[in-house]
């Protein structure tokens, strides 16, 4: 079907929801012979506040707003992570209903419809894939590059909304784009949190109550720590916030890094031109958390 109401499981969405990539491209044939502007917001979904920021955003900047919704498998480098993912369809629905207009559209693809023969695509993002997520992820990054060049190829989009929660995966993105040339404009938007300071995560559902409980010391150590840092060096803090994290017995720290926000590549002193970031992944139980912090910017101490 293209355009209208859906049914599904005996309630009524007044949205444009797609399945297929036939259906979602001449449903934009139908709207893109006017200069109007798309807005696309990726998402693997189990949505909350962090993907509700991008959308509302997009629907703001833009004359419409598609929304996808993909477990992408080729990303998880961990196939208990891949079964255990949160799929809350339905849910996801009713929350991005309030916020689309008319013209606004959900493309949710299968995998079949995603990936009808194994995927193949080797991509070379050189030091960007070296540091941090890439070095702990072999093979999310190009997981990740695939599915949003798929999603830029369908849908055409004159921007393109991620979260700062995943710092890396923008860089990827953008140089994704260069080897590519797909002419879209990626707009970074900021972490979203909970009160407690916990970044929001379609993965803090899985956490057991003690972990969730000890999850917002990886965010208050980078702050408290980070205030600490004059006369000191990366390697010392870096240290120190493990060791915080680590404290409880609870959360274990997987990496923590101090680096350039463009290159990635970890910085040495902090007598560093460009903007720094304190960058951390860390385990709880067997779950996985990331999370960053602007550290300082180059022109601040310069
Ligand atoms: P997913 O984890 O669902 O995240 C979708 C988008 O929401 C990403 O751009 C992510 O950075 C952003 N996001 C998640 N939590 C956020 C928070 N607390 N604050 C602000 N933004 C947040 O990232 C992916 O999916 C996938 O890798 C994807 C890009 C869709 C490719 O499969």
């Amino acid at each position: 079907m293209v355009g209208g109401y859906q049914q599904i499981n005996g309630y009524f969405y007044r949205m444009n929801i797609f399945n297929t990539i036939a259906d979602t491209r001449s449903y934009l044939a139908t709207v893109r012979n006017r200069p109007v502007t798309l807005g696309l917001v990726p998402t693997m979904g189990a949505l909350h506040e962090g993907h509700l920021s991008l959308v509302r955003r997009s629907v703001e900047e833009n004359h419409f707003t598609g929304i996808s919704i993909f477990v992408n498998p080729i990303q998880f480098n961990n196939p208990a992570d891949l079964e255990k993912y949160p799929r809350t369809l339905e849910a996801d629905l009713r929350l991005l209903e309030p916020l689309l207009g008319e013209n606004d559209f959900i493309f949710a693809p299968s995998v079949k419809e995603m990936y009808p023969i194994p995927e193949t695509h080797v991509y070379r993002f050189g030091p960007l894939e070296t540091t941090m997520e890439g070095a702990f992820r072999p093979g999310h990054f190009n997981g990740v590059g695939i599915v949003v060049n798929k999603l830029f190829r369908i849908t055409q989009p004159d921007r393109a909304y991620f979260g700062e929660k995943d710092f890396q995966q923008l860089a990827i993105i953008r140089r994704m784009t260069e080897i590519e040339n797909i002419k879209v404009k990626i707009i970074p938007c900021p972490i979203i949190r909970e009160p407690d300071g916990l970044a929001m995560s379609s993965r803090n559902v899985r956490l057991t109550p003690e972990h969730r409980k000890a999850a917002p010391l990886i965010y208050r150590s980078m702050i408290e720590i980070c205030r600490s840092a004059e006369g000191r060096y990366p390697d010392d803090l870096k240290n120190d916030i493990r060791s915080r994290i680590d404290s409880t017995g609870l959360l274990v720290t997987e990496y923590i890094e101090f680096a350039e926000e463009s290159t990635l590549q970890p910085v040495k002193t902090f007598e560093h031109k460009g903007n720094v970031r304190c960058f951390v992944a860390v385990r709880a139980g067997d779950v996985r958390l990331i999370d960053n912090l602007r550290f300082f910017k180059g022109d601040e101490r310069h």
